[in-house]
């Protein structure tokens, strides 16, 4: 069976594929309004979301077949002490294809085990974010055109924060890119992430704290809430949660066509002044994370048959 639980379970080619495809729904959706009638996607949400869980909702649906799920973990059986791969056996038989957020890392994998359709992982705990990634790709590819040569600085929670780590898992098998790692010293990326990605590939990169020493080179800027669920105290989360505030004028510096990204939801980090800066591009990559999910979900259901 073929799950997605990581980014690098998909190959650069089929990612170019998922792309292709969702720019082809974007232009002519009628074309894909019958393609999973008959078909149900479950959502298992063990943890809060707005875009993944609905965006897959509107993915599913904009497919002609039908979404069932609970969105949170109270709702379900795991409430009663119901495992993950016990929920995923049953449900598998309930649905044709299974997207699944949990606070755990690897629970996912884990419920990919006893599952008899697909697993999509919409998040695992401080681990990864494949579907945020792909949403990612589709933006850098329509905003910039091209993966290759960019200079991506990725600013905020780059410790907990599950975006980011697949991001630069994806990003780094493009040629000529470059990372710049801002964050405070606390939530520098994790040795998993850095080690696998970056050291072990021979990618430039660079560190810094500061996130307007680095402003001027950067292609893409991606920004990042600090991750307040994951921290084991209050008190270290309101002194490092404000470690950056993107506001108009630190944009000073910054290139005519970088853009600045951001997985949302927002809390400090950017300031809605700049929002009206043409450069702000995460709306717009909200937007597309339904027409990339369209994409992967058409392509596990097609594999699945096979
Ligand atoms: C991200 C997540 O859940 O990791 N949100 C999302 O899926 N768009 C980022 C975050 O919560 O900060």
């Amino acid at each position: 069976m073929r799950n997605l639980i990581n980014i690098m379970d998909l190959s650069a080619k089929e990612i170019d594929g998922l792309i292709e495809t969702a720019c082809d729904i974007m232009k002519f959706p009628e074309k894909y309004e019958r393609a999973c009638e008959h078909k149900i996607l479950a959502t298992l949400f063990y943890e809060p979301s707005t875009r993944t869980r609905l965006s897959f909702e509107s993915a599913m649906l904009s497919l002609g077949g039908q979404v069932l799920g609970f969105s949170e973990a109270n709702s379900s059986s795991a409430a009663k002490g119901e495992s993950v791969s016990d929920t995923a056996a049953i449900v598998s038989g309930y649905c044709d294809i299974i997207a699944m957020r949990h606070p755990k890392e690897g629970a996912p994998l884990v419920a990919a085990q006893t599952a008899s359709v697909p697993i999509i992982n919409a998040g695992d705990g401080g681990h990864y974010h494949p579907t945020q990634t792909l949403t990612d790709l589709l933006t850098v590819k329509r905003e910039k055109g091209t993966f290759d040569n960019l200079t991506i600085g990725v600013c905020g929670d780059l410790k907990f924060g599950r975006t980011v780590h697949s991001l630069i898992g994806a990003m780094s098998r493009y040629e000529g890119v470059r990372f710049v790692l801002i964050s405070p010293e606390e939530l520098k990326l994790p040795r998993f992430v850095k080690q696998q990605f970056i050291k072990d590939k021979g990618i430039p990169y660079e560190q810094s704290t500061q996130l307007e020493e680095v402003m001027d080179r950067l292609d893409v800027l991606y920004m990042t809430r600090v991750q307040r669920e994951r921290f084991f105290n209050e008190e270290d989360y309101l002194r490092l949660r404000d470690s950056y505030i993107l506001t108009p004028d630190k944009l000073k510096s910054a290139k005519e066509d970088m853009i600045i990204m951001h997985p949302l939801p927002r809390v400090n980090e950017i300031s809605v002044e700049v929002d009206k800066d043409p450069r702000a591009a995460y709306f717009r990559q909200a937007h597309n994370g339904k027409y990339i999910r369209m994409a992967l979900i058409l392509k596990l259901l097609e594999e699945a048959k096979a």
